[in-house]
């Protein structure tokens, strides 16, 4: 019985982290994404976002950008036809240490987010 309560306990806590279709996992610098129901292609582009767009900030700007539809730094909208040119300005940057393919990457798994958060 114990052991049960625990796991109805552990489900409802999952289930209100999560912001819809968008499994968050921690907070803060911390968090970051649980790819385990992505689909294999997203699953790989969410490898090459883990480790390549952290090397300036923590991806809660990028999670808190797919969560609320907005830019956190700019306050601009950010939907479907933002997230290319959000890729465009982060490769740009000074030593972004990326390559087209990488932001091609990241800017197809934004969209996917964006329109699975919106489930
Ligand atoms: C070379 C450093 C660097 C890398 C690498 C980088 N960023 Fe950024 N990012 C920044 C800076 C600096 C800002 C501050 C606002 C700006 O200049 O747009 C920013 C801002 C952002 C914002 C908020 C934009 C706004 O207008 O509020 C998002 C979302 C974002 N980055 C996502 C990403 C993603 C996704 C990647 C990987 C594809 C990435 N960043 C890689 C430096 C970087």
């Amino acid at each position: 019985m114990k052991k049960l309560l625990v796991t109805m306990l552990l489900v409802a806590a999952t289930a209100t982290s999560a912001h819809a279709g968008l499994k968050v996992i921690g907070r803060g610098d911390a968090m970051r994404l649980d790819p385990s129901s992505f689909p294999p292609t997203m699953k790989a582009n969410y490898e090459i976002v883990r480790v390549k767009c952290v090397k300036c900030h923590t991806l809660e700007r990028t999670i808190v950008a797919i969560q609320t539809g907005v830019a956190p730094i700019s306050g601009q909208p950010f939907d479907r036809s933002a997230t290319k040119a959000y890729g465009i300005k982060m490769l740009r940057k000074p030593d972004s240490n990326m390559n087209k393919a990488e932001v091609k990457a990241s800017v197809d798994l934004m969209n996917y987010l964006l329109s699975e958060s919106e489930k």
